[in-house]
């Protein structure tokens, strides 16, 4: 009844998200692609704003991390020296009768295919990695599509000491697309085999990781508060030597109960120098810090915060989605921070067919527009109407310019939450809006 219940909610935030623009499936005309999902106008708007909000957090305003941007695409050296290509795989079976194939380690007991009750052949290691030709023919050299940023920040760590000097301990940081293979894409955008990441590398003196993961901990515990995830449903899991990524030492998941299950959001990870020294040994160049003091040279340690930026989304829309009744009608709406909602404001002439009402309107959403950002115009349709659309989008404030409004040049507030409406002065509205938002 419960698990109804929970897939029943995964439907209604599944559809709202299509119905009002936040996220599409990917080629969606051609039938779709699976583990692929396009973002609406709504969407990339949340998506950019929770991307900037990380960006300032975790860049702009601290002076110990470097943010970088490197290329998608590297070399297979690259994946080989990580380990990503003997390493980076999942258990794989496949349906001796119907064909289909299955995460291992997401088929229930007794060897029986989920689909057909057919029985599953031998388990084996899919690896991940997306590969890909570089250059022309059939010499065309091979690479391979990211699937993890880390490895951008390590073959430039080189570039960073020699370019910014930076002293232990420092990050280095970057927000981009990876790219996996995955096995059995699910769970909407939870898991893709295109998606973005935010994360850093923070260098540390390997007899002070243990500090530093606390630290790291802590501060991701943080973000996951002030980006507008509920706290009460975000649980930090230790995770045991056998599931760790082939690079962890220690390993702590950030899981979020998502309405089909408690599962993974972020991960934090002690890396150690397995990637820094695999890369010093293939390519032959060092990559050890000098201690600007001491002169003592030494590869540091690696402690890394990880973040998925659909997940991020997902989890936000989930904290968000609230169903209520107000006016004894039943409705929907986005509960979202002023902050992050995709829309600040909208604004409507209370009717359509009086030009002076709407050219009012028109007047104020231009005068709102030059100082507010991601405000809406809209007279389509009842004022009722109106209000539950951008209720639905998680739009903080509808300002509506009625009768009044000509007579007094004040205009009605109305709260998304509550519904309830207060008169603020034209003159006012800026101030008002800009302290919100
Ligand atoms: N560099 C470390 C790393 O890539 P990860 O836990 O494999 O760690 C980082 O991935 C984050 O990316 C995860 O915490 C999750 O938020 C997100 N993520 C991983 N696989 C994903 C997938 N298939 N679809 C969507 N997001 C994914």
């Amino acid at each position: 009844m419960k698990k109804e219940k929970e897939n029943k909610l995964m439907e209604k935030i599944v559809s709202l998200a299509k119905r009002r623009g936040f996220v599409f499936a990917g080629s969606e005309i051609y039938g779709g692609a699976s583990g692929f999902f396009d973002l609406g106008p709504l969407g990339a708007q949340l998506a950019y704003t929770i991307k900037d909000m990380w960006w300032k957090r975790f860049v702009e305003h601290r002076g110990d991390i470097y943010g970088i941007a490197t290329s998608v695409i590297m070399p297979e050296k690259v994946w080989e020296a990580s380990g990503h290509l003997s390493g980076f795989s999942d258990p794989l079976v496949k349906c001796e009768k119907c064909g289909e194939r299955f995460r291992a380690d997401h088929v229930p007991e007794g060897n029986k295919c989920p689909e057909c009750g057919g029985v599953l052949g031998k388990e084996e290691q899919f690896n991940l990695m997306f590969p890909v030709t570089l250059g022309a023919g059939s010499e065309g050299a091979a690479g391979h599509l990211r699937g993890e940023l880390a490895q951008g920040m390590f073959v430039n760590f080189k570039n960073i000491l020699d370019t910014m000097r930076p002293r232990l301990p420092f990050g280095i940081a970057q927000i981009g697309k990876a790219f996996r293979n995955e096995i059995a894409p699910r769970d909407f955008l939870f898991r893709v085999r295109e998606f973005e990441i935010m994360e850093f590398e923070y260098f540390v003196r390997e007899d002070e990781w243990e500090k530093h993961f606390a630290y790291w901990q802590s501060e991701m515990k943080a973000w996951i508060a002030d980006v507008g995830i509920a706290q009460e449903k975000v649980h930090e899991v230790e995770v045991p030597e056998s599931e760790r990524a082939h690079y962890s030492k220690r390993t702590v998941d950030f899981e979020f109960e998502y309405p089909f299950g408690q599962k993974e959001l972020y991960g934090l990870a002690y890396r150690g120098e397995h990637d820094l020294r695999s890369h010093q040994e293939a390519s032959g160049v060092s990559l050890s810090y000098e201690d600007p003091q001491t002169k003592e040279k030494f590869i540091p340690h690696v402690i890394e915060p990880s973040f998925g930026v659909g997940r991020t989304l997902l989890a936000v829309l989930c904290s968000a989605y609230r169903e209520d009744k107000l006016d004894g009608e039943p409705r929907v709406y986005l509960a979202l921070s002023p902050r992050i909602a995709p829309i600040k404001a909208a604004v409507f002439p209370l009717l359509k067919n009086k030009p002076e009402l709407v050219g009012k309107a028109r007047a104020v959403y231009e005068m709102i527009q030059k100082e507010v950002p991601h405000v809406l115009f809209d007279d389509n349709g009842n004022i009722g109407k109106r209000y539950r659309r951008q209720d639905e989008i998680g739009t903080p404030v509808c300002v509506t310019i009625d009768f009044t409004t000509l007579e007094d040049d004040t205009v009605t507030f109305r709260d998304r939450d509550t519904g309830e409406q207060r008169r603020v002065a034209v003159s006012g509205i800026i101030q008002e809006l800009s302290e919100l938002v």
